[in-house]
């Protein structure tokens, strides 16, 4: 089976065998199965944040195709709204919008599925995930069993979980529960945001209003994977001490930082690799973006390698220039 379908960056690479899934029934047979069981598994959603570096994928994909949304129950300050992993995140937070629910409107048009989101704890706009999290049902290849995980258990950092370490390779996530916020308040503490709000005349935006505002953002500065294959930001933005950065800000004076909430800082990979001057540069048919340089882009046809070496020279370039070494955000594979 080619993967090109099934992965935003568009790359053909083969699935040694492919199952779609939408209950933990069926990954319990794979588990019970001593054929399927003996495979290495790779567990897909949305595919838009790995990248496929070989021609061949030497595994059993899983792809997660289970739907479905309800209202699950309420708390004193937030309602409980469970969707199924196959549901496409930025439909669900359209539904949720639209019945009335705000709360995820930072998040609009995230590529993606339900499923992943927590996997790297998405987030933009001043808003994660993590921040509106209930709780998740996972399928435990371990032990056959479901687990049910709290915000707590799934240790949320910046594009970063539980998935990512102790439970990587083990639990496939079937559902993800948000606390709702009853009592809601629109986050525009991202400048870029704020602005953007108020370029359109709006004094006291709704949820809605706040998710066109970021959808427009997200427009102008990000590709459609649709149309430019890609993984959205290709790197994590550095953090660094307070040091480093006061260094960093001694000899570059227009770098882009943030204060952290521990004192730590964290720097614009976007502005670093910008300045190295890849910004619409390519390598091959592997590319960076001319609107945003954290975004690698395949221009055509470029196999994984390709976009694993401009990620290379990239990262390169950076540290000799900045003594700061990029970390790829998407899973290589
Ligand atoms: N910048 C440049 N040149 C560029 C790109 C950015 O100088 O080519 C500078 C900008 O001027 C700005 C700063 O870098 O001062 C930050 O840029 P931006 O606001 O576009 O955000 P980002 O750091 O590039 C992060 C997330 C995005 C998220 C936005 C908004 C990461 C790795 N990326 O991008 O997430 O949408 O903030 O919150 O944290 C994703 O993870 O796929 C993603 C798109």
């Amino acid at each position: 089976v080619s993967l090109r379908p099934f992965n935003t960056f568009g790359i053909d690479a083969r699935a040694r065998a492919f199952l779609p899934v939408e209950t933990a029934d069926e990954l319990r047979a794979v588990r019970d199965s001593d054929e399927l069981a003996a495979l290495p598994r790779l567990v897909l959603g949305g595919g838009s944040n790995i990248l496929l570096t070989g021609d061949a994928v030497d595994a059993l994909v899983l792809q997660m195709r289970g739907r479905g949304i309800a209202i699950v129950g309420e708390t004193a300050d937030a309602t409980l709204v469970r969707a199924a992993a196959g549901e496409n995140w930025h439909g669900f937070v359209l539904h949720t919008l639209a019945h009335g629910l705000p709360g995820l409107e930072n998040l609009s048009l995230i590529p993606g599925s339900v499923g992943a989101a927590p996997i790297q704890n998405i987030g933009a706009y001043g808003s994660e995930i993590g921040d509106v999290f209930h709780s998740l049902t996972a399928f435990d290849f371990d032990s056959g069993e479901l687990l049910s995980l709290d915000r707590a258990a799934c240790r949320f950092g910046y594009r970063d979980s539980v998935f990512k370490h102790a439970l990587k390779d083990r639990a496939v996530i079937l559902d993800v529960t948000f606390a709702l916020p009853k009592r809601w308040q629109p986050n525009l503490a991202y400048a870029e945001l704020a602005r953007e709000i108020q370029a359109r005349g709006i004094a006291a935006p709704d949820a809605q209003a706040v998710s066109d505002a970021v959808i427009a953002i997200r427009q102008r500065k990000l590709p459609d994977p649709a149309q430019i294959g890609n993984a959205g930001s290709f790197f994590k933005n550095p953090v660094v001490s307070k040091e480093q950065r006061d260094a960093l800000l001694a000899a570059h004076p227009q770098l882009v930082s943030h204060l952290q909430a521990d004192g730590s800082y964290k720097l614009a990979a976007g502005w670093l690799i910008d300045q190295c001057g890849w910004k619409g540069r390519s390598l091959g048919a592997a590319g960076v973006y001319e609107k945003q340089a954290l975004v690698l882009v395949n221009r055509g046809g470029a196999r994984g390698g390709e976009i694993a070496a401009l990620a290379r020279a990239i990262q390169d370039d950076v540290a000799r220039a900045y003594g700061v070494m990029l970390e790829p955000e998407p899973v290589f594979i």
